[in-house]
């Protein structure tokens, strides 16, 4: 974010805590029960949403160094994420082309993939190299039999596949006016810390719900995050389907008696970011959190969720290892023990039929943008 933005940002903020208020859309919102439960929507999401558009897999640092890999199993497709020997990024489907097994687990350091099957071996390019017992094998060209290449771009230190081979990655103007102001925060340079991967009993949009709003901030988590964060106040500003919201910390305040051009804003908000449809990217001042959150293949009611904690620089102390799991450890336990157990309650409580809608108040905007978007992505 840009220093201008940055102070606008602040002074938006400072003036809602003087006022008491934050950004109120022009009307409340209501949002259908049945987006959240029912079949039918799922499979229309997950084809408009989850095979038709790029995807963010990762940062950067997650490959860090060319011969760099990275399965990535999220989606419901079997990805491989690699750094080329020439720094490139490229994606392929993790699938091998004599029988289809996969040829690489976890992550790590390589300078290709042999098969576990047959042993049918594979270069960090994707190209089928060798294979026991050729000669049977004839009548297949080595060259035709390449693992599956995916559309893969890497800009401004963000990774992005598309999942579906053949299609062309596609970025409209919004993501661009978003990415440049994600360019400000050298997110290539961030370092992964460690990775979660959470499965919770709730509908993927319900658990990207709990990030949307900060009216719960001081009932839900009173006893944890309400001393560090203002509530109910937060700015809101969309790119086209993606969106930000900045939450002020309380100590904002202090800048009122700074000098202007000393601010330094982004210390004193947390940032969240929403990369249409399933990633929320968010900064808080010196690590980034990304949450990519998938449904669940077959159950409208469950999600998968994988949290990974960047830092601007190697850990390489113990003292910065302690500090680093201390934050890690009080996002999980925000997210774990006080959000997603009232999201499963909701979830259950939606198949009840107590109500065919719920509503999104005029200080949840953020809300009604995204589940907006959503529907009319899913009715076209
Ligand atoms: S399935 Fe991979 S070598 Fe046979
Ligand atoms: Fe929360």
């Amino acid at each position: 974010m840009q220093k201008a933005e940055q102070l606008a940002l602040a002074d938006r903020l400072l003036d809602y805590i003087d006022r008491q208020t934050l950004q109120l859309s022009d009307a409340v919102y209501s949002q259908p029960v049945v987006e959240y439960t029912d079949r039918a929507q799922a499979a229309r999401e997950h084809t408009a949403l989850f095979r038709h558009q790029p995807l963010c897999v990762g940062l950067s640092g997650d490959l860090p160094a060319p011969g760099h890999y990275a399965t990535h199993d999220a989606a419901g497709l079997p990805l491989l994420l690699t750094r080329q020997e020439n720094g490139e990024f490229r994606a392929f489907l993790n699938v091998c082309r004599h029988r289809g097994a996969r040829v690489a687990e976890g992550s790590g350091e390589s300078r290709g993939f042999v098969c576990p099957y047959h042993a049918w071996r594979y270069g960090l390019d994707g190209h089928l190299v060798g294979r026991p017992e050729e000669a049977a094998f004839a009548e297949c060209q080595r060259a035709d039999h390449a693992l599956t290449p995916l559309a893969a771009a890497e800009r401004h230190g963000l990774l992005w596949v598309h999942p579906t081979p053949g299609q062309p990655l596609v970025f409209s103007e919004h993501l661009e006016a978003l990415e440049h102001e994600l360019a400000g925060y050298g997110l290539a340079h961030f370092q992964p810390f460690s990775t979660r991967t959470l499965r919770r009993a709730l509908n993927w949009k319900l658990a990207l719900d709990t990030f949307l709003e900060s009216y719960h901030f001081c009932v839900l988590h009173k006893d944890s995050i309400c001393a560090i964060f203002h509530h109910n106040l937060a700015t809101f500003d969309t790119y086209g389907p993606h969106f930000r919201l900045a939450t002020p910390r309380r100590a904002i305040a202090q800048l009122r008696d700074q000098p202007r051009e000393d601010w330094q804003v982004l210390s004193h908000v947390v940032v969240i970011y929403v990369l249409f449809p399933n990633v929320v990217l968010v900064w808080q001042g010196e690590q980034v959190e990304l949450w990519q959150i998938f449904p669940d293949a077959e159950d409208p009611a469950r999600a998968l969720l994988q949290l990974t904690l960047y830092t601007p620089t190697a850990v390489l102390t113990e003292k910065a290892q302690a500090h680093w799991q201390r934050n890690l450890d009080l996002v999980l336990r925000v997210v774990e023990n006080e959000d997603f157990p009232v999201g499963e309650g909701i979830q259950r409580g939606f198949t009840a039929g107590a109500q065919s809608h719920i509503v999104f108040g005029r200080n949840e905007g953020a809300l009604a943008h995204f589940h907006h978007t959503i529907t009319a992505a899913t009715q076209s």
